[in-house]
């Protein structure tokens, strides 16, 4: 995600910033930029890439004089990583500039009615809407001026704005996205997250929603969104500045497993217009869906998984066949695909070396190609027609969460697309699942608030030899991503396997102390799949059952249950997921394994 810093003291402030972006340079970030306040005038840098070559461009942030300033680091989420998206953006008179944290929601609508009023954009981001916003509201104060601009957007965001008429104010809000403040003797301080505030105190200001913050050199005062005072009290840090990088948690995927509910609503977001679903820059004609022969999904890891669940979606509502396919056997296989097909490339990274190259395969076969990716501007999202962005903000661990249920959460967004277009899918089945859809990121997090007796089942565990991940149908596709999360980071040999078919061969490892999940979310497959736990456990498996529906039959199966939330049966995937994560966490870490750095594994697999 981006990275916000802000300096209102007495120093020369470019240099406090850069030090600051280095500090949030582990949130990931593709670009990146400062404004600092000098006699009156902003001066703004910004460059793609690195933070060394905002260094460079700067001398070390020598050239930019003043001591009131904001800087940042951009993840691309609206328009491609490059100088002129880069942040800080300037509004039209150049009296205001603004970095942001987050996606707003409502920037094209905004876009157009300040266009229409003059206002030109010279760059493709939802964030240059909010500078020329500041100067259409501006009231002369800047406080109320911002308060004015919150009245009009909708979305997430964390903000930092300079303003020529208070050269010595520097003026921030937030919401849904981090931003804290701090101050020390001399100046006062923001950032997004806490470790870049940590050589200054350890005392601070955590933000809360619509809550805005002034900077004065040596004053710092607190008001609500209608620019009321308000009083805020301090939170102590004591934990050390590699913790604090990770937002207190112990690894990099803990803390991406508990970003799950906000990335699925990021996913979502200005996605459901009323009752259809849009996303921007695609427009398939109704008659080219309608005369769509199939549809092909192809991927790698966990994205393969995630097309595995996908091809249940699409079948669902556009009733064609969907082919689901790893890239590396896609792109040699002499696939039968052509114009009348759409193929889905399915990555979180988007450079994916397999995943590519079948990309290119489709697109020589004459395919129409749509790529599903969580990094803006990489390879894939450059080389497909029309994509689609996961915006689940940057993953760090290499085993994938928050990057594959919100690849669930885009396919399912797609595949009611697809239905609406091809007039497939009823107007009230679409409502029911869009319905379902806008609830998900509030199940994830009910899935997220009680973890403890995952944890103890995962000490109960840990020291399992072989474990078997068992379902059908959906939750078939739902067992091998959760038998591959516990394999990549436990190096505990595991299998995820269609129930119905364990008794042509798997069944024969089966015995005293085996481990066996069985994934029960399908009612239509449910009786089934009880009978294939009372096979195991008459041969001595320990069964864990994971089910949103307890009964008393199942109860007496399961040596464990884990209960999930309830949703329709095409989306419960995103849910079921959460708790065997959180099992396959608890048991790497039990085994004293490298968490975020599994051995053997990178995260993002550019070579064949
Ligand atoms: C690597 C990662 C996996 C990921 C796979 C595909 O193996 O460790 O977590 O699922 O690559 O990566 P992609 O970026 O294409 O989703």
């Amino acid at each position: 995600m981006c990275g916000i810093i802000g300096y209102a003291g007495a120093k020369q402030a470019a240099p406090i910033l850069l030090k600051g972006l280095e500090t949030l340079e582990y949130r990931g970030y593709d670009s990146a930029g400062m404004a600092v306040m000098s006699d009156g005038v902003i001066n703004i840098q910004k460059c793609r890439g690195r933070l060394a070559a905002l260094a460079e461009k700067t001398d070390h942030g020598q050239s930019m004089q003043g001591s009131v300033g904001i800087g940042h680091t951009r993840w691309a989420t609206h328009g491609e990583p490059s100088d002129k998206n880069s942040h800080p953006h300037f509004s039209q008179n150049e009296q205001f500039a603004v970095v942001h944290n987050g996606i707003i929601e409502n920037y094209q609508e905004l876009k157009e009615r300040l266009e229409r009023y003059g206002y030109t954009f010279q760059s493709e981001t939802d964030t240059e809407v909010i500078a020329h916003l500041v100067e259409y509201c501006d009231c002369g104060d800047l406080i109320r001026t911002v308060s004015k601009v919150l009245q009009r957007i909708e979305g997430s965001y964390a903000l930092g704005v300079l303003s020529t008429r208070e050269p010595e104010c520097l003026v921030a809000v937030r919401k849904d996205s981090p931003l804290v403040v701090c101050r020390d003797d001399e100046a006062g301080y923001i950032a997004s997250d806490i470790p870049a505030l940590l050589p200054y105190s350890r005392d601070m200001y955590l933000m809360e929603d619509n809550e805005i913050v002034a900077l004065t050199p040596g004053k710092i005062n607190f008001y609500n969104i209608d620019a009321r005072p308000i009083e805020k009290e301090i939170y102590h840090v004591d934990w050390d500045v590699s913790a604090a990088e990770k937002g207190g948690y112990e690894h990099f995927m803990l803390k991406e497993i508990y970003e799950q509910p906000q990335a699925l609503q990021s996913t979502i977001q200005s996605r459901i217009r009323g009752d259809r679903i849009q996303f921007d820059g695609i427009d398939y004609t109704s008659s080219w869906v309608e005369q769509l022969t199939g549809v092909h999904i192809i991927a790698c890891g966990s994205a393969y998984h995630a097309g595995l669940v996908g091809r249940y979606m699409i079948e669902t509502t556009l009733q064609r066949p969907v082919n689901v396919e790893i890239a590396s056997e896609f792109r040699y296989r002499n696939p039968i695909v052509d114009e009348r097909q759409l193929v889905i490339a399915v990555s979180q990274s988007g450079e994916t070396a397999d995943t590519l190259a079948a990309l290119r395969e489709a697109k020589r076969r004459g395919a129409r190609t749509l790529a599903i990716v969580n990094v803006v501007g990489s390879s894939l999202a450059r080389e497909a027609h029309d994509v689609i962005y996961t915006w689940a903000g940057p993953e760090i661990s290499v085993a994938t969460t928050k990057g594959y249920t919100t690849q669930l959460l885009a396919l399912e967004l797609v595949a009611v697309y697809l239905g609406q277009q091809s007039g497939r899918l009823s107007q009230s089945a679409a409502d029911a699942l869009i319905e379902a859809i806008c609830a998900v990121p509030e199940l994830a997090q009910s899935a997220l608030v009680d973890i403890a007796p995952i944890q103890q089942m995962a000490a109960r565990h840990f020291n399992a030899k072989d474990v078997f991940y068992i379902g059908r149908g959906i939750d078939y596709a739902s067992s091998q991503e959760a038998s591959l999360k516990l394999k990549e980071i436990s190096y505990i040999h595991s299998e995820g396997i269609a129930a119905g078919e364990l008794k042509h061969g798997t069944i024969s490892l089966i015995e005293d102390g085996s481990l066996v999940i069985g994934l029960l979310t399908q009612p239509k497959l449910r009786e089934k799949v009880i009978s294939n736990l009372a096979e195991v456990k008459t041969r001595g498996a320990t069964v864990i059952a994971v089910t949103s529906m307890e009964d008393a039959k199942l109860n007496a199966l399961a040596d464990e249950v884990i209960l999930i939330p309830e949703t329709n049966p095409l989306l419960i995937p995103v849910l079921s997921v959460i708790p065997l994560q959180l099992f396959a966490y608890y048991i790497s870490v039990y085994n004293g394994r490298d968490v975020d750095k599994p051995r053997n594994l990178a995260k993002s697999v550019t070579v064949e």
